[in-house]
């Protein structure tokens, strides 16, 4: 009986070995049918797309514009090109350098272009007429699975992020997701709602979308330093917002208050600043604007600590949009893949050489002038790039120095260049930021524009 029994488990297991391995290598065959051979694909639908991506991406605009698929089309039926400051005309060949402005005012950041350029295979995306039509994905999220993993592992080769036991939530821009860390780290007790701050100089939008969004709450109370003033903030509810770097000045920030924070990592990249160490906070929020130049895009996420905070999120972004896009998650995913190629370094490489470029040509500027000063920078160590250096901002935080130029910014206005005062930061007018984001064009132009308002420093300017 015992030796019948044997042969039956022997029978048995046999059995099991032969249909676990004709899965496995069932597995396998099915998996080399679905890996995708590119060199054996015949173009078809795609090929008029990607013919009209090309023909306009190669429309030359005079070298000082660009033309888009979705750019204007003129009476004539020619697509017309989007110039550079002072160059006009169809296809941007007018130049007309008198008496023209430089529009340093915005964070657009077009320098990130010509990278792009450079890895226009790979960063490529077609997207078909069905693609992902559904609200959800195949496993009922709103969040590609593949995108978040992508984004674990770039916190994880930068160095600027703990993600592991995090929880990653997706919005439209850093944006969005500023204001759904409001809602999910505000009081829930209506009658005493949460002081809403942030530090002088801080990112506008902080206040503009806390006040439009009018919550009951939660109020926007302003500055840290002056409401800490004035207030016993011990048991007040208290979020924070804490930018660092910063925009304007580009300082590596600290809480002021001690409450409830977000962390704004939107410049927290190589290319902006050294990365000394991973951040590791509770609320932290990143984004495509500033890292890849993508800022048209509209991504961000947000990577949250507690499981609570968390939820608070998704239901906002439920609430609000039930989701980011499909078609810009693949958009984002095709990018990501091009940042993490081999080391993971060209895109910070590039956009470092650039930044610390565009300093370098600055300062001697600044160094001529009595009358303009820029933010102060001091060295510190690099993780990422295992080097001492110092930050390279997004931003020169320009101030007027003389006592009687208490408007900075109409100053640079009549030197033919547009910053963003200091009030919009609520900090003074004496204080103008101005974009070094720009396309080298554009970048050319400021420095020109500062080079002559520097030159006539001894003679009166006329302010507008
Ligand atoms: C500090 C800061 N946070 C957030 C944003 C907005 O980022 P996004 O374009 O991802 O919405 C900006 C844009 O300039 C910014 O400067």
């Amino acid at each position: 009986m015992k030796k019948y029994c044997y042969g039956f488990v022997l029978i048995v297991s046999v059995a099991i070995n032969i249909f676990l391995s004709i899965n496995l290598y069932g597995g396998r065959v099915q998996y080399s049918e679905k890996k995708l051979m590119l060199q054996d694909v015949d173009l078809g639908w795609s090929k008029k797309a990607a013919a009209e991506a090309e023909a306009i991406a190669a429309m030359p605009c005079s070298g000082h514009g660009r033309a888009f698929v979705d750019s204007l089309i003129s009476e004539g039926g020619q697509l017309i090109c989007e110039c550079y400051d002072c160059y006009s005309g169809n296809d941007c060949s007018v130049y007309s350098p008198v008496g023209c402005t430089v529009d340093a005012k915005s964070g657009d950041p077009i320098f990130m272009e010509p990278f792009w350029m450079q890895n226009a295979e790979n960063s490529a995306v077609v997207i078909s007429g069905w693609h992902r039509l559904g609200y959800w994905y195949d496993h009922g999220d709103t969040m590609s699975i593949e995108l978040e993993r992508h984004i674990r592992k770039l916190h994880s080769v930068v160095g600027n992020a703990v993600t592991e036991g995090r929880y990653v939530v997706f919005g439209i821009g850093a944006m969005q997701l500023l204001s759904a860390a409001i809602y999910a780290l505000a009081s829930e007790n209506a009658s005493s709602p949460s002081n809403v701050l942030a530090t002088i100089p801080y990112y506008p939008m902080f206040e503009h979308q806390t006040v439009f969004f009018n919550g009951k709450a939660f109020n926007f109370e302003g500055d840290t330093k002056t409401w800490q003033s004035k207030n016993d903030t011990d048991g007040k509810d208290v979020i924070e917002f804490v930018t660092s770097p910063n925009n304007p000045d580009g300082a590596l920030t600290e809480p002021v208050l001690k409450g409830k924070t977000i962390y704004d990592h939107a410049y927290y990249w190589p290319h902006y600043t050294p990365i000394p160490s991973p951040s590791d906070q509770e609320v932290m929020i990143f984004s495509m604007s500033k890292f890849t130049g993508h800022a048209g895009t509209r991504f961000g996420w947000a990577v949250i600590k507690d499981k609570s905070v968390y939820d608070k999120f998704l239901q906002y972004i439920q609430f609000a949009d039930l989701g980011i896009s499909k078609d810009t998650q693949l958009r984002v995913l095709k990018l990501l893949k091009v940042v993490l190629e081999g080391d993971g370094k060209s895109l910070f490489q590039y956009g470092y050489e650039k930044m610390s470029d565009r300093w370098e040509k600055l300062i001697p500027i600044f160094s001529n002038s009595k009358r303009f000063s820029l933010q102060k920078r001091q060295p510190s160590h690099c993780n990422f790039f295992n080097q001492t250096r110092l930050p390279t901002p997004a931003y020169a935080w320009v101030k007027c120095e003389r006592p009687e130029d208490l408007d900075c910014g109409a100053i640079l206005a009549a030197g033919n260049i547009i910053g963003s005062p200091g009030s919009n930061f609520r900090d003074k007018d004496r204080y103008t930021r101005l974009n070094i984001l720009m396309s080298e064009d554009d970048f050319e132009l400021l420095l020109q524009r500062l080079t002559e308002l520097v030159s006539l420093e001894n003679n009166s300017i006329q302010t507008m």
